[in-house]
């Protein structure tokens, strides 16, 4: 990797705005013409504060009814959009994890876990333009929930410790849309609900954070999770994918390499554990192909093949061995551990890989950093890569842990940052206030600077960053708002209401601010 001041001057070169430096900004000048206002920036107030020439309403929030039937799950995260016709859309959000003090109950019940699995998962919902503004359509057809009570077949008839389908889908952080236009959902943080094997023993463990499932659903199995899950946004029919590897995956980011292989790549997010990236067979299919893991140093994408890398025959019985337990297999090849990969983005322009790392406590990087990754001859499928670090966290930067990003069609940089609600406001965090989005304009004169332009409400997170076709609406999730409530009398965040207990919710925001970046 080359080094961080290299970087930046390439990062300023390849916008080609070789005489700017790259610094943070709070306020976007332009916006508020010559009426100069502070910036709200950092912020700690309990709301979600926006730059000047921005605002936003609410398209559901959760336990808001979907239907007679279902309501929409907690900790909405991940979105994405199928669009019907231009003013109507099916809207797949992701349902990360419950809390229970806040959906059911801190007790261990058969009750408890069953409320708390029909709110993990994810929904589809429609959404209609109405005077200009997306709203949420009740009990439209469309809107579907798949959750962690929703029976789900693995593709390909495959079947897992004796299971060809599996109850749920769970832990469903961020995703992807293939290139046929059905949804990915990604099962990070899996272990948390059922626990997780240790290989040695053949037991399986609880975690500290494990709501404990499995004392009530024992045959649900943790090798059932850890998935990216394929969704049909017309008719909510899911399938597990086991070709692209089971680890907490953040995200699968497709893309369609010049060969026509779809190329899937997706980091699991937790400390020292690598980037993988799935190259399909043949087009237009996952069915079958090779799941890679890399070797940033070397800059090799490595097959975790039974067959093309032997050396793992000494430890897998089988292909599904491999890739039901990938993490032990990557590091037999050498994979490079990482500071917790969390979203990918693929440039629009120049086809380069962007990766966010959070952080990595333990080994001291606080702040994380994105690490962009050029594949040889722009050819997604290719094994071999150059690397190097586009941006590093910190108060330069004026951003801390990245998590969720987007690019916009011109290639402006939308980020997200996700600071742990119980670490938010001390050290060393506290200079960035709340969880905020952030935007690297690619043009004009603000080209390559860092501008904050939200904030979250207290102990939240923004996720899901995604636009509309138009791209003058960015829809967000508001994710965990008061997730440090100890006592649901005093919930330490009164979001979105300004009273009684928070709720995760979707938002919608536009203005000018928006409009002038995506549009200029
Ligand atoms: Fe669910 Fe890695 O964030
Ligand atoms: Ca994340
Ligand atoms: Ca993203
Ligand atoms: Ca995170």
């Amino acid at each position: 990797m080359k080094n961080q001041t290299n970087s930046r001057r390439e990062f300023i070169k390849f916008l080609g705005h070789g005489s700017l430096a790259l610094s943070s900004l709070n306020l976007l000048s332009s916006c508020s013409s010559n009426n100069i206002k502070a910036s709200p920036f950092p912020s700690f107030k309990d709301d979600v504060i926006l730059a000047d020439g921005l605002s936003y309403y609410p398209i559901i929030s959760w336990n808001d009814p979907m239907n007679s039937k279902e309501v929409f799950g907690f900790n909405n995260d991940y979105i994405n959009i199928q669009m019907i016709n231009a003013n109507e859309l099916i809207m797949w959000v992701n349902h990360e994890y419950i809390s229970p003090l806040f959906v059911s109950g801190l007790e261990r019940t058969k009750e408890n876990v069953d409320i708390e699995k029909s709110l993990v998962g994810g929904s589809l919902i429609k959404l209609k333009k109405e005077n200009n503004k997306w709203k949420f359509i009740y009990n439209d057809q469309h809107n579907k929930g798949v959750r962690g009570n929703t029976m789900i077949p693995f593709a390909n008839n495959v079947s897992v410790r004796g299971s060809k389908v599996v109850e749920g889908t769970l832990a469903n952080c961020a995703g992807g849309k293939t290139p046929w236009n059905t949804f990915l959902t990604c099962e990070e943080n899996y272990d948390g609900f059922y626990g997780e094997r240790d290989r040695k023993t053949d037991q399986i463990k609880s975690n500290n954070f494990s709501v404990g499932w499995q004392t009530f659903y024992p045959k649900n199995l943790p090798e059932h999770y850890g998935w990216v899950v394929e969704i049909d946004p017309f008719t909510g029919q899911a399938k597990k994918h086991t070709n692209l590897g089971r680890f907490a995956h953040e995200s699968a980011t497709c893309v369609t390499s010049k060969d026509k292989k779809v190329v899937v790549y997706s980091g699991d997010d937790r400390n020292d554990e690598h980037l993988y990236k799935f190259v399909s067979k043949t087009d237009y299919n996952l069915t079958s192909g090779i799941l890679y893991v890399a070797n940033i140093k070397q800059g090799k994408w490595l097959p975790l093949d039974l067959n093309l890398s032997p050396i793992l025959k000494k430890h897998f019985k089988s292909q599904l061995d491999v890739v039901t337990y990938p993490r032990e297999a990557a590091k037999i090849l050498g994979a490079t551990p990482l500071n917790r990969p969390e979203d990918i983005e693929v440039h629009p322009i120049t086809g380069d890989v962007f990766i966010a790392l959070t952080n990595n406590k333990p080994k001291g990087d606080f702040h994380g950093s994105i690490l962009k990754i050029s594949e040889n001859n722009n050819l997604h499928s290719s094994t071999e890569f150059t690397s190097e670090t586009f941006i590093s966290g910190g108060k330069e930067a004026g951003f801390s842990c990245p998590d969720n990003m987007a690019f916009d069609s011109k290639g402006n940089f939308w980020i997200s940052t996700d600071i742990s609600g119980s670490a938010v406001g001390s050290d060393p965090y506290k200079p960035f206030g709340h969880n905020g989005l952030f935007v690297i304009p690619a043009h004009g004169k603000n080209a390559g600077k860092v501008i904050q332009f939200a904030s979250a409400p207290v102990a939240a997170e923004f996720t899901g960053l995604c636009f509309d076709p138009t791209e003058k609406t960015l829809f967000v999730s508001v994710q965990h708002p008061g997730e440090t409530t100890k006592d649901l009398n005093k919930p330490t965040s009164h979001w979105p209401n300004g009273t009684g207990i928070p709720k995760p919710t979707v938002i919608a925001i536009e203005g000018k601010f928006l409009t002038q970046i995506t549009q200029g």
